[in-house]
């Protein structure tokens, strides 16, 4: 069995510093945190996918990693459309997994479940894009291992949501995602942030589904036309677990809520 624990969109400040709308975003991140280590058995690793930080400043990331440290397990980011590929890479390059080059496509091999970790951004834009070059090497890399069942992990939705002002900076083409993973059984799920709402949609012979925010949710706003806005409904992370068969995707309230109790 395999536990990957997936936080995502914590939109981490400078210390002190909150969002535009006066949200304090690190004592949300250092909650998610806590629930993470709260759980028996632990999770093998972390990742993150995206909008680590707000802006992109070195000292956002300095703060992020410090909110982090208690992780004692293996983590993995992937850039969002809030953070800055450059200071993302700086702040993460002594644990030596990130690639070199401007694009942050990488793979995990150490564990029965290979993850795929796919860098979306467009610098500038609030959607996200994998251009042909990223296409074909995800094509390659999935053709190099077609018995080691994988898991796909980008920070853009490859699907519309419903909640339009979102799907407007979604990932671009996602059919030309599709096509690809289509073509590969072992991908068992593909797996996103920048939604701050769990959801679900098939896509190609498997699922794609979205974190919840650490920190703020956006509002479920199905109008044609939504008025944007984000809720504090309580965050949480996803908890994918690989039994070596089937990947079930749990969502985990970020919280203390005790052991429960026994029904008997
Ligand atoms: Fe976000
Ligand atoms: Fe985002």
């Amino acid at each position: 069995m395999l536990l990957v624990a997936q936080l995502s969109d914590a939109h981490i400040g400078a210390p002190g510093a909150t969002l535009a709308k006066g949200l304090d975003t690190a004592p949300l991140l250092a909650q998610a945190v806590a629930s993470v280590l709260r759980l028996k058995p632990l999770p093998d690793l972390v990742i993150f996918t995206g909008d680590l930080v707000e802006s992109g400043a070195t000292a956002e990331y300095r703060h992020f990693r410090q909110l982090i440290a208690p992780l004692a397990m293996p983590v993995f980011v992937l850039p969002g459309n809030h953070d800055s590929s450059a200071g993302l890479r700086a702040a993460f390059a002594a644990e030596g997994y990130l690639p070199d080059g401007d694009q942050l496509d990488y793979v995990i091999e150490r564990w029965p479940l290979r993850l795929i970790m796919l860098d979306t951004i467009v610098a500038g834009a609030p959607y996200g894009e994998l251009d042909a070059g990223q296409l074909a090497w995800l094509d390659d890399t999935l053709a190099d291992a077609p018995a080691r069942p994988t898991l796909i992990a980008l920070h853009h939705p490859p699907f519309g949501s419903g909640i339009v002002h979102m799907d407007e900076m979604a990932l671009l083409q996602p059919q030309r995602l599709e096509a690809v993973v289509a073509r590969h059984a072992q991908v068992v799920g593909v797996t996103c942030g920048h939604l701050h709402r769990m959801m679900a949609q098939r896509f190609g012979h498997t699922l794609a589904v979205s974190a919840p925010s650490v920190a703020h949710q956006i509002a479920l706003d199905l109008n044609e036309v939504p008025e944007p806005r984000y809720i504090m409904e309580p965050p949480g992370f996803l908890l994918h677990r690989w039994d070596g068969a089937r990947l079930t995707t749990h969502f985990v309230a970020s919280g203390d809520f005790g052991a429960g109790r026994v029904f008997v």
